[in-house]
């Protein structure tokens, strides 16, 4: 079986994720979570003083980025990669939706894109890899060989995002802040210069506000079987 590049893009909370280490499971390929790369320089400057809900010292952040290492670990138990930052597993942190209402500025400065890209670049393996995110197609691997873009009705997405947040044991949320997060993600994420969110021209559009998840991988795996 040849072995392909597959970029999943799409809105926040679409199942990306999901979708990807399905995939990955399946085909016995890589998988890389892009968000979660956005999501640990996020809390590397949140730790460091540098944003906060009120302000953000781009200046600073850009100054330090040469400090900031991240890598993934493969958890065989739980069946994917987890991130580090500077050695530290940090995937539980970078969830939170404190992490997820800073993100979105964190990744709209091109400094820490440029970063991230070249490192999401240089992962590209020889044996097959699935990326999820939000420029795979259209930045990252704009030669891959499917891609993929979902969508889905930012109420179901919300619902699902919420589910999540309260199944870890996050407090102190209700719907209708993780609504306004969802919402406001897309809407900075979409609008902002340096790679924005846009359906490559040659993805493959999946709407999965009423599709089941098997269903949905289904659809998906049949199409990239063409390919293989
Ligand atoms: O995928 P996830 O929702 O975890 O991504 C968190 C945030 O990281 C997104 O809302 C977006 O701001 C940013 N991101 C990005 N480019 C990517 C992946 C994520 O800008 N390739």
């Amino acid at each position: 079986m040849k072995k392909i590049t597959i970029a999943i893009d799409g809105f926040s909370s679409t199942g990306k994720s999901t979708l990807a280490k399905q995939l990955a499971k399946k085909l016995k390929y890589v998988y890389v979570d892009t968000g979660a790369m956005y999501r640990a320089v996020t809390l590397y400057a949140f730790q460091n003083g540098f944003i906060d809900n009120s302000s953000f010292d781009e200046k600073a952040l850009i100054a330090d980025l040469d400090s900031i290492k991240i890598h993934f670990v493969f958890n065989s138990r739980k069946g994917f990669a987890e991130v580090f930052l500077n050695d530290v597993n940090v995937e539980k942190e970078i969830r939170t939706l404190e992490v997820s209402q800073l993100v979105s500025q964190v990744s709209a400065v091109s400094e820490v894109r440029t970063k991230l890209v070249q490192q999401q670049q240089e992962m590209r393996k020889d044996n097959g890899i699935v990326m999820d995110g939000r420029d795979i197609g259209t930045v990252v691997f704009p030669d891959a060989d499917i891609k993929f873009f979902m969508t889905a009705s930012a109420d179901k997405r919300a619902k699902r995002r919420y589910k999540e947040l309260l199944d870890r044991g996050e407090e102190n949320i209700t719907y209708e802040r993780v609504l306004k997060n969802v919402e406001s993600r897309d809407y900075i994420d979409s609008t902002r210069e340096d790679s924005p969110l846009v359906k490559a021209d040659d993805a493959i559009g999946i709407d999965n506000s009423d599709m089941g998840l098997e269903e949905q991988f289904d659809r998906v795996y049949n199409l990239i079987l063409r390919y293989v």
